[in-house]
């Protein structure tokens, strides 16, 4: 299935999206696509069917997050603890990741067209080679849109993220790029996968389970949560219109929450602005190295 779908929408169903787009629409959603496995069982199909038909699923609420005007969606579509589970799950995984992939850049002109910049966020080290550029390609061959994003968390958890963070903070006090007073939570934050992105104002996880296993724990301290007993490849616009609408309602706390706790966490700036963006952009470099050593291996 293609990554962009352009079916239109039912009359009552554009209707529920223009109300509640008189309301205040979450600017970036993240999405834990929990039960694709438990879908596959109750539909008699295999587990990776059920993977499958949860691929379908996203391309499907990526269309309705358009539409509401959501402009930044976060996935987590494998996380570092899934490398877990079976030989034969984990490679049927890779493989649908390989097929995606490659469809993306088929329909790289499409993409271009729409706007939509992808990023993968995780540590794309743990995987195979061969996906490894597939997914660099991908996110070479959009960075320039600016219109939408989508951030694929694959091979990605919190700790892993926080971790390689910190480790680039300490490189850069070995390499003497950075003093041990630079380092507040501004810059741990510039630090982590999820740089480029604001934090998200709605997280929604199907499935019925109630935790955030290990994905953007930093960027969620005020998101607000939206947990659905709906399996991941059953979640209909509806359901979707349902977490908007249970933001809506939420957003005077949040907003509460925002100002007293965020705000009030926020670190001064260091005097040495200079030094600060020397280092990132050091960072930035020896990153854009490692894309490009991926890009070039056979
Ligand atoms: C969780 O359901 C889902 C996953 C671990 C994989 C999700 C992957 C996709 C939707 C495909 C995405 C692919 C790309 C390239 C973006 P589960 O397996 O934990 O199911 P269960 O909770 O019923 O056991
Ligand atoms: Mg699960």
């Amino acid at each position: 299935m293609s990554w962009i779908q352009e079916s239109k929408l039912k009359w009552y169903e554009t209707l529920a999206v223009n109300v509640l787009k008189c309301g205040s629409i979450p600017k970036h959603v993240a999405f834990i696509m929990d039960g694709n496995r438990r879908f596959a069982n109750k539909s008699g199909v295999k587990k990776i069917e059920g993977h499958s038909k949860g691929f379908d699923k996203l391309t499907e609420v990526l269309h309705w997050c358009l539409l509401l005007g959501v402009n930044e969606v976060t996935v987590y579509a494998f996380s570092i603890e899934n490398f877990r589970r079976s030989e034969e799950e984990v490679d049927q995984l890779m493989s649908l990741a390989r097929e995606k992939f490659k469809r993306l850049l088929e329909e790289k002109d499409k993409l271009n067209e729409h706007g939509i910049s992808i990023r993968v966020i995780g540590n794309i080290g743990l995987l195979p080679a061969d996906l490894q550029k597939l997914v660099v390609e991908s996110m070479e061959s959009t960075k320039s849109n600016t219109e939408a994003v989508l951030n694929i968390a694959f091979s990605y958890t919190s700790r892993e993220e926080m971790t390689h963070a910190v480790r680039e903070v300490a490189w850069g006090v070995q390499e003497d790029l950075l003093k041990i007073d630079d380092i507040t939570e501004d810059l741990i934050q510039k630090c982590l996968y999820t740089r480029h992105s604001l934090q998200p104002d709605l997280l929604i996880r199907t499935s019925g389970e109630v935790r955030l296993s290990d994905f953007l724990l930093w960027q969620t301290t005020c998101c607000t949560l939206y947990f659905t007993p709906v399996l991941w490849p059953e979640f209909s616009i509806w359901d979707l219109c349902r977490s908007i609408l249970h933001y809506q309602k939420n957003l005077p706390v949040l907003e509460k929450a925002l100002k007293n706790s965020c705000d009030g966490r926020r670190q001064p700036i260091s005097e040495n602005m200079d030094r600060i963006e020397k280092f990132l952009s050091q960072m930035e470099v020896k990153e854009s190295r490692t894309r490009n050593q991926i890009l070039t291996q056979a």
